[in-house]
Formats: structure tokens, sequence, C-alpha cells
């Protein structure tokens, strides 16, 4: 297969780029990132001078920029994981999520028309479906019912993948994944930030009362799911991807504590997130059932990897965590 990944140098893009080209050995990919402050080439070290990956450079909304890339012919799919992700941030400043994940969807939709691609997928976000409440999961048929900026504007990215679909017979899958933990993610996230934190010996910042429930999974095994949905979904479906590991966060945050040898004392609550989902937990049965996928790592396990590639990667954290990240930090969490 011929892929063009979008995203690329993210956490999960990147991750995704590393297991097609170590599973498929004739498989090609063609990675257009724009490098925001979450892109970062450091991700895909080792990979400059493999012959079945090239980087572009260049932003998902701009057509043009989308054209070139493509120009360069026979590609099998395009999967999607360009996006402004951190929800913190879309409360500060919505308009570049519209930008990129509705628009930016909408000009690769369109190109995947003109270009005659046979295979799109979007990778989404179990977000859209808003907040449960104590019982049950998200299933695929879940009205979609966003509270932030980020899960509105990536549900917008979805009802545009339908419309495609059924407007324009568009080959398109969505896959909706819950959160993920792993090598490469950017420490604005609950599980890097508080081991970046923990190294540090700095407090820990739980919002609210830590009693908010996400479901986790390994990144390999988005990857593992994602690459199922590409090669073998029907076009038009959704498919839920889950860990089967839903907790609160204050439990996660002790369990890195207790990996790391580190106090509870470090731990510190802080305000809330607005419009804070209490609870995401996902039903994936239709995705192991009709494809054949499931998720092969513990959490325990994955867990523990997770915090040795961080404690064998300080160079990394120390760049992603200077420059930009200094600020951020501060508006985020000086005052909270
Ligand atoms: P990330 O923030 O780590 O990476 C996003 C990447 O997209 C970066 O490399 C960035 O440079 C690139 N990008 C941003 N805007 C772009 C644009 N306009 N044009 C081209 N490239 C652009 O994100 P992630 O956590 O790896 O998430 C990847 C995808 O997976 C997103 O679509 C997200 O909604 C989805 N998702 C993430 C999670 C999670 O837990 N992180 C869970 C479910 C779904
Ligand atoms: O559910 C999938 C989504 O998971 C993805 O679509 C998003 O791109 C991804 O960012 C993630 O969204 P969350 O908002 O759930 O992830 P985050 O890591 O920001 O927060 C996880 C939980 O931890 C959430 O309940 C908020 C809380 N949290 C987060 C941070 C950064 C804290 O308590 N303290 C923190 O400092």
């Amino acid at each position: 297969m011929k892929i063009l990944v979008t995203g690329g140098a993210g956490f999960i893009g990147s991750n995704f780029v590393r297991y097609v080209l170590k599973t498929y050995p004739d498989d090609q990919i063609v990675n257009l990132d724009k490098l925001t402050y979450a892109g970062n080439l450091e991700n895909l070290a080792g990979l400059e001078d493999q012959k079945r990956y090239a980087f572009v450079r260049s932003d998902i909304g701009a057509e043009v920029e989308v054209d070139a890339a493509l120009s360069a012919g026979d590609f099998d799919a395009i999967v999607n994981f360009a996006a402004e992700t951190h929800v913190d941030r879309s409360l500060q400043d919505a308009q570049v999520f519209v930008q990129t994940n509705s628009m930016g969807t909408q000009v690769l939709l369109d190109a995947c028309r003109r270009h005659k691609i046979p295979r799109y997928l979007q990778v989404s976000t179990d977000e859209v479906y808003g907040s449960l409440g104590p019982e049950g999961k998200f299933v695929e048929t879940t009205p979609l019912a966003p509270n932030n900026p980020y899960s509105a504007s990536k549900a917008a990215g979805d009802c545009l993948v339908r419309a495609a679909v059924g407007s324009h017979g568009v080959d398109a899958v969505i896959t909706r994944c819950s959160n993920n933990f792993g090598p490469y993610q950017f420490p604005e996230k609950l599980i890097p930030l508080m081991i970046a934190n923990c190294l540090e010996d700095k407090e820990l910042p739980v919002y609210g009362d830590g009693m908010h429930v996400r479901d986790w999974i390994y990144v390999e095994d988005h990857c593992s799911g994602i690459d199922a949905a590409l090669r073998k979904g029907v076009a038009g479906e959704v498919y839920n991807i889950g860990g089967n590991y839903d907790v609160p966060n204050l439990e996660i945050v002790k369990t890195i504590l207790r990996v790391l040898d580190k106090p509870e004392s470090l731990i510190r609550f802080v305000k809330d997130r607005p419009g804070h989902d209490r609870r995401y937990a996902i039903d994936s049965s239709k995705i192991e059932s009709q494809l054949g996928w499931k998720p092969s790592h513990t959490f325990e396990d994955a867990m523990r990897s997770t915090v040795d590639w961080y404690l064998g990667n300080r160079d990394w954290i120390e760049h992603t965590r200077s420059g930009e990240y200094q600020t951020y930090y501060e508006r985020m969490y000086g005052n909270r």
C-alpha cells in the first residue's frame, strides 16, 4: 500500500508510521505534517534514510499543498491524523481547531475525489460522544454530543466524512478511539505531563476531584486498530477502539507515582477544566467481532514500558519542554 499519512510527526501518527513500515515491508508512506508545536521530527528519527518513507511539510488546510503531495501519484489511501488535539488549548482559542480539524478534513475529502484515492480513514475520538453518566459505554450509534471546542471540531470532521460517503461515494471509514499513552506523547497530556513533572519532583496538577474517568489504550494497540479499519473496514462505517481500562484520573496519577517511587504529596488538586466531561468508556466489540482486532497490551505492562521510554529519552522531554511549552505551562497552571 502507498499511504499519505497526515500529522505523522505527532504522537500517534509517528507511532503509526513506524508500525506500518515495520509490519508491511512493501508499504510506502508519505508523511504530510505542518509541524505545529506538537509536530516533532525527532519522533521519526532513524526513518530519514528509508526509501519507503518521505516527509512533506504542508498544511492539510492548503489545497494546493495537498494537491502537490498527491500529484506524486498512485496513493492507495489517506490516513488523517493531523489535528489540533489538546482540549485545554481549545478552550483558550478554538479557531485553529475548526480550521484544521473541520475545514482541513474537508480539504482532504475533496482531494480524495479529485485524485480518486480509493480509501480515506479519519482518525477520530470518543470525545465526540460527550460525557457518560455512571453506567454504560459509548457504542458507534451513540449520538454525537461534543462538549468542548476540540471535540466539536472533531465531530464536525466526522460529519463531513459521513457526508462525503453519502453524497459523493468517497470510500471512507472513521475510527473513534479513547485516551492513548505511550512513547512520543507531547507532555501537555495527562500521562506524559505527570511523568515529566515527577522526574523533576514538580507538583502534579490534578483537575477538580480527580474522579473523572477516561479509558486508556496503549498507542500501538490504537495503531493496529486503525490498520485493521484501513485494510478491512467497510466504507461508511465507524469503528470504536478502546483499551478496556476505564479508571479515574487520580488512579492513573497514583500508578505513575508508584512506578517512579515518588510520594503522593506531589499531587496538587487544581481548579477544574471548564465543561470537563465526567466519564468516558468505550465499547470496541464491533471492531473486535467484525475486523478481528483486539488490544494486545495490558495497562500495567504498557505503563511500565512507557515510563521506561520517558526515562530513557530525557533529551526528548527536555526539547519538547523548552521554548513555547514554558509559556504554555505558566499560562495554564501558573495561577490555577
Ligand atoms: P498530536 O497533537 O501529538 O499531533 C498532531 C500532529 O498533527 C502534529 O504533528 C501536528 O504538527 C500535525 N498538524 C496539526 N495541524 C496540522 C495541519 N493543519 N496540517 C498538517 N499537520 C498538522 O496528536 P495525537 O495525540 O497524535 O492525535 C492524532 C490524531 O488522533 C488526532 O486526529 C486526534 O484527534 C486523534 N486522537 C487522539 C487521541 C489521544 O489520546 N491522543 C485519542 C483519540 C483520537
Ligand atoms: O478521549 C480521547 C481524547 O483524549 C483525544 O481525542 C484527545 O486528543 C486527547 O488529548 C485526550 O483528551 P483528554 O482531555 O481526555 O486528555 P488529557 O490528557 O488532556 O486529560 C486526561 C484527563 O486528565 C482529563 O480528565 C483531564 C485530566 N487532567 C489533564 C491534565 C493535562 C488533569 O487532571 N491534569 C492535567 O494537568
